[in-house]
């Protein structure tokens, strides 16, 4: 009967994938079609100078542009390379299903000797917003204030920083609650429905705002190796050139704004060079990159199902609920607790709210485990390889689990993002460098065992929870 029932689900989804991925790609065809927005006209036109230029609407630069907008004579001129989403695009649970798609900047890292055994040619995805909203389309939406610390290395005299005056009214002007220790995260979300930084923008609709979408930039324009005066961009393979008199903000994520600026000669020298592209200013751009890593997806076994499962996720009910109501597992951000820890301290001292330590660990509980959809769709997200699938998790498919991921939240490892070549259109190389630093493996080593702790509390004894014992495939089986 559980079987039957099972493989029911199972093929609905199956189906329901397959028809989300066809609309995704009905999207793309009908904007082509419609030959994208045609007000555009005037702003791709060579004369129009702006105040400033902002360089991908994303969580930074849609903000960004609001908050220069606020004062009416300044003009400002947003370009994006991605879309406009739509409504169906904001339900919070759709986000997951834009990986892999024309929303998705799909950026792969090199492949890597010391991580992601259990992936694809040991490479992981970097999934990234081509959209307006940018990543903040297909995140988590959790939101977290970080601690004062975290915000320290921002200055460059340290004892200037004062958190009460600097960042704190930040954070308040935004939020209408606050989080620490264990809890249930808080989420941007209004009234069941996603909400980013780029909805409050979209929405404002204000006269001196051109938000231009399709539009692929490539390149700064500096005068004297260092005053930058516009940029170079492409809208439906023609390129176009637009000014901006007070500044030209990128804004175009973490790797979409190195490689503009090594394309436009602002990068390590010898690297340029390589590349023959003209250096004009010598910095270590590209350089210092940090990946907050992760490990122990499925990990723990229940011994009865909890919060949603697919059955749930594809229940017409969970449809009435979101639109009717703007509720249901629809709303779900796929994370249903939070915790920051130090795991110098033990769990026990973490609860006296001592919040002058700074966390060095982060536990994001997901109830659902990367086997629930049997292997349709989540695990070639993440890029799972045949081999890992079916010597570990493939074992768990009548199972129910849940993953407590321990999460790295100050990496010692340093990676960096370079050019391939000097094509605007080819593919950067992303080498996080992922568990370089043998103080990475340390945390999260600590973090298991207090995933071990955990499971033996009273209220995950409740649910029969235990430790997935199946052994992980050697990792000697994937070096290539
Ligand atoms: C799966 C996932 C889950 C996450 N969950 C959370 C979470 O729960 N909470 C949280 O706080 N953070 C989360 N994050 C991180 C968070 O989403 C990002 O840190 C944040 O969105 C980055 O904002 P940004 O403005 O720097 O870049 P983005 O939001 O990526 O914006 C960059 C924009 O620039 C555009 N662009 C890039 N290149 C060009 C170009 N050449 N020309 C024109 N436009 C260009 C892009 O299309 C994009 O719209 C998550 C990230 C991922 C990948
Ligand atoms: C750079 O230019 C030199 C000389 O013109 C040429 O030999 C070399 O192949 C070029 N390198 C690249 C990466 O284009
Ligand atoms: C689960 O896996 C076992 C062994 O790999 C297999 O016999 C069984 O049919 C699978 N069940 C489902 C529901 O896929
Ligand atoms: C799960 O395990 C707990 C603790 O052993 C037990 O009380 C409970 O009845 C079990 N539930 C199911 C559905 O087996």
């Amino acid at each position: 009967m559980y079987l039957n029932r099972r493989f029911v689900v199972i093929s609905v989804y199956f189906i329901l994938i397959n028809l989300f991925g066809l609309f995704i790609k009905y999207l793309e065809y009908a904007d082509y079609f419609l030959c994208y927005d045609d007000e555009c006209r005037e702003v791709d036109s060579p004369d129009t100078e702006f105040d400033y230029i902002i360089v991908g609407c994303g969580s930074a630069g849609a903000i960004l542009a609001k908050r220069l907008a606020e004062d009416k004579y300044i003009k400002v001129l947003v370009l994006e390379a991605g879309k406009h989403g739509n409504s169906l695009l904001n339900i919070p649970s759709v986000g997951l299903l834009l990986q892999e798609t024309l929303y998705d900047w799909q950026y792969v890292t090199v492949q890597q000797s010391r991580s992601c055994f259990a992936l694809n040619n040991k490479v992981s995805h970097w999934p990234m917003g081509k959209i307006v909203g940018g990543t903040s389309m297909l995140n988590n939406m959790i939101y977290v204030r970080g601690h004062p610390e975290d915000f320290k290395e921002w200055f460059r005299a340290k004892e200037d920083y004062n958190y009460i005056t600097d960042v704190l009214p930040y954070f308040e002007k935004l939020e209408n609650h606050n989080f620490r220790g264990f809890g249930m995260p808080k989420v941007n979300i209004h009234k069941g429905i996603r909400s980013t930084t780029s909805h409050h923008l979209v929405n404002l609709n204000k006269q001196n705002i051109f938000l231009r979408t399709n539009r692929f930039v490539e390149k700064v324009l500096i005068h004297h190796n260092f005053e930058a005066y516009g940029v170079k961009y492409s809208y439906l393979d023609k390129s176009y050139f637009a000014k901006a008199s007070r500044g030209v903000i990128l804004s175009a994520g973490v790797i979409g704004t190195p490689k503009i600026m090594l394309l436009s000669g602002i990068g390590p020298k010898d690297h340029l060079d390589e590349l023959n592209i003209s250096s004009k200013l010598n910095l270590p751009v590209g350089e210092n990159l940090q990946d907050h890593i992760t490990t122990g997806l499925d990990l723990v076994i229940l011994n009865q199902t909890i919060g949603i499962g697919i059955e749930k996720m594809l229940s017409p009910y969970s449809l009435f609920e979101y639109f009717w109501k703007g509720t249901g597992p629809w709303t779900t951000c796929g994370c249903e607790v939070l915790a920051f820890i130090n795991t110098k301290m033990t769990i026990l001292n973490q609860n006296n709210n001592n919040n002058n330590v700074r966390p060095d660990l982060q536990f994001m509980v997901m109830p659902l485990g990367i086997n629930e959809d049997n292997g349709i769709h989540l695990r070639h997200l993440m890029g799972i390889s045949d081999y890992t699938w079916n010597n570990y998790f493939a074992f768990l498919n009548e199972t129910t689990t849940i993953s407590i991921l321990p999460i790295l939240l100050h990496p010692k490892s340093r990676g960096v993002v370079r050019l391939r070549d000097a094509n605007i259109k080819s593919m950067p190389i992303i080498d996080p460098k992922y568990l370089s630093d043998q103080n990475d493996v340390a945390v999260l080593l600590k973090g298991i065992n207090l995933i071990k702790k955990l499971i033996q509390t009273n209220s995950m004894q409740k649910l029969g929870a235990k430790l997935n014992r199946h052994v992980f495939p050697r990792m000697r089986t994937f070096q290539i």
